[in-house]
């Protein structure tokens, strides 16, 4: 929370230029945390905890030399309460934690860990639900500052993640209750508390603003098709990871029962993707082969990249996704590389160096292998074999090109949230909360474009990390698609250099390019599109080419 409140004033500076609320256009000027690293109670023990079991792990996290990797939060997830007393305190189920729950924090710090706190925006935790009530009544909603004092100054926890249950069956307004949770924590003495929402789906461009990360999707459990998801959701959202804030995809599942190849992807999806890495397994009862997953040590180094960013899609065919990310510097030599097979069949791919951001002879590590991989023929792609629900990944270093499309679902959309999603109709607000949408399309270069944009003040798109080596004139050309006819205005680095009027491209799905001159500064350029009187074209991408 420090880091957001500190972080602040650098971010207004530095976004006055782009004319947005949070600058992600240069990243390297903010104060970097990584996403953080440990375990958690819930994916394994559910409530079934206590002192032994908590304790327990911590010393596991030690014994395995997971600690030594990275993992040095212990979090305490639901089940540890028993109801709120007169006294309006939370009280502790002193048959699991007989001695408090600072007790414990002192443990784990004791171990030279980090202790992690759980609680809910609403009146009950999600356990209230369907064990016995431990939840009920001891969720923040009106306690918000008292609970806050209690577990961080008090008690001297690190981290907090908070739940949504109780919140959902009040019908809280997400965005003011977590707000005002960010503020509580603010308010503590304890700087260090790192602040997790709990909201099960992307709740909003707000949480960037109040959270350390926070959860994208429903729940991790051992089934291919729910990782599936949770990864192709999150490919999607890499506009909102940044500044060290993180889209956190869940628990690490690793070590329940996964096959070893889909720990593979599991994985390696979480570290390109700069997720938060919390193991919720039993530390004492796993595979040899997950451990060394957890302590792969490349792949631990591309989760924590100090450039803290999210891999977008760079190619794919069919189930066969490839993602890629800077590592250590922007533009540096070296980046990050997952090729997954989402697939259920083998799967073959060529891999194009011109995608991956390179030109000219590159060297690519094996971050399973922890080796070079020598037998590649490489020309202007190599060849891939994938086995069904297995991946690749890779650090590749070469020379680098500069990047000439941006794809519409990696952009930034300032109105985004999924609260109103109709694909997750459980979690569903009883009212409508409009939002533009990635949505998925054969028609659309990599499957998918950016849609529902326009028609309000906070509802634009934005790139905000178009690159150029130089500087100077360059064409940018929209792939877009609208069957009435609709404005759209572009804006570079807050300068409205063009407007488009009347487009019509014949259909919702004909896409058709429109191009526009514009001058571009050397390094980081901001691309906003932008109608707030009306929807604005569907967008596909942007390419972005030196005018000849
Ligand atoms: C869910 C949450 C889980 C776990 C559980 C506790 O809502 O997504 O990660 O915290 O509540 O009851």
């Amino acid at each position: 929370m420090k880091r957001i409140f500190s972080a602040a004033l650098l971010i207004v500076l530095a976004v006055a230029f782009a004319g947005c609320k949070a600058d992600y256009s240069a990243p390297e000027t903010r104060e970097f945390s990584a996403p953080i690293m440990g375990w958690s109670s819930w994916n394994h023990f559910h409530t079934e905890i206590s002192e032994d079991v908590i304790v327990g792990q911590a010393d596991a996290l030690l014994s395995l030399g997971l600690a030594d990797a990275g993992y040095v939060y212990v979090n305490i997830d639901d089940g540890f309460t028993d109801g709120r007393g007169e006294d309006g305190r939370i009280r502790i189920d002193t048959t699991k934690f007989p001695n408090g729950m600072k007790a414990v924090a002192d443990s784990i710090h004791a171990r030279g860990l980090k202790a992690g706190m759980y609680s809910d925006a609403g009146d009950n935790t999600c356990a209230s639900r369907d064990v016995k009530p431990y939840g009920l009544n001891v969720g923040l909603y009106g306690h918000e500052l008292e609970d806050c004092k209690m577990m961080f100054d008090e008690w001297g926890y690190d981290f907090f993640k908070v739940d949504n249950c109780g919140g959902r069956h009040l019908d809280l307004n997400e965005k003011e209750q977590f707000t005002k949770i960010a503020e509580a924590l603010a308010a503590c003495d304890n700087k260090n508390i790192n602040f997790n929402v709990c909201r099960w789906v992307f709740p909003g461009t707000w949480v960037i603003d109040i959270a350390d990360s926070w959860r994208t999707t429903h729940d991790i459990w051992v089934n291919w098709d729910q990782l599936k998801t949770i990864i192709k959701e999150n490919m999607y959202l890499v506009a909102y990871t940044g500044g060290g804030h993180y889209n956190d995809m869940d628990m690490l599942e690793i070590g329940m029962g996964f096959k070893p190849e889909e720990e593979r992807t599991h994985m390696a999806c979480w570290c390109i993707q700069s997720s938060p890495l919390v193991v919720g397994c039993d530390l004492n009862n796993m595979p040899d082969y997950s451990i060394e997953f957890l302590k792969n040590e490349d792949l631990i180094a591309m989760d924590q990249d100090r450039l803290g960013i999210a891999a977008p899609v760079v190619q794919r065919e069919g189930e066969v996704y490839v993602m890629a990310k800077d590592m250590e510097r922007y533009y540096g030599p070296k980046r990050a590389v997952v090729v997954a097979n989402l697939g259920d069949e083998t799967a073959s791919i060529d891999v194009s160096l011109e995608a991956l951001g390179f030109k000219g002879k590159v060297n690519v590590y094996d971050c399973f292998a922890h080796s070079e991989v020598t037998d590649l023929a490489i020309g202007d792609h190599f060849t891939l074999n994938v086995p069904a629900h297995d991946s690749y990944a890779f650090f590749v270093t070469g020379k680098r090109i500069e990047r000439t499309r941006y794809q519409g679902e990696e952009a930034f959309l300032n109105a985004y949230t999924e609260i109103n999603d109709q694909d997750y109709p459980v979690y569903r607000r009883p009212y409508d909360i409009p939002s533009p949408r990635y949505w998925e399309s054969p028609s659309a270069d990599l499957g998918l474009y950016a849609t529902l944009v326009g028609g309000w003040e906070d509802n634009w798109l934005e790139w905000r990390n178009v690159y150029s080596f130089k500087g100077g004139e360059y064409v940018l050309t929209f792939n877009l698609a609208c069957a009435d006819e609709r404005d759209m205005t572009v804006s570079v680095n807050g300068e409205l250099v063009d407007k488009f009027e009347a487009i019509t491209t014949g259909g919702d799905l004909d896409w058709k390019e429109l191009s526009v001159k514009v001058k571009l500064n050397k390094g980081w350029n901001v691309v906003r599109l932008e109608n707030p009187a009306a929807p604005m074209p569907s967008i596909d991408y942007m390419s972005v080419k030196i005018f000849k």
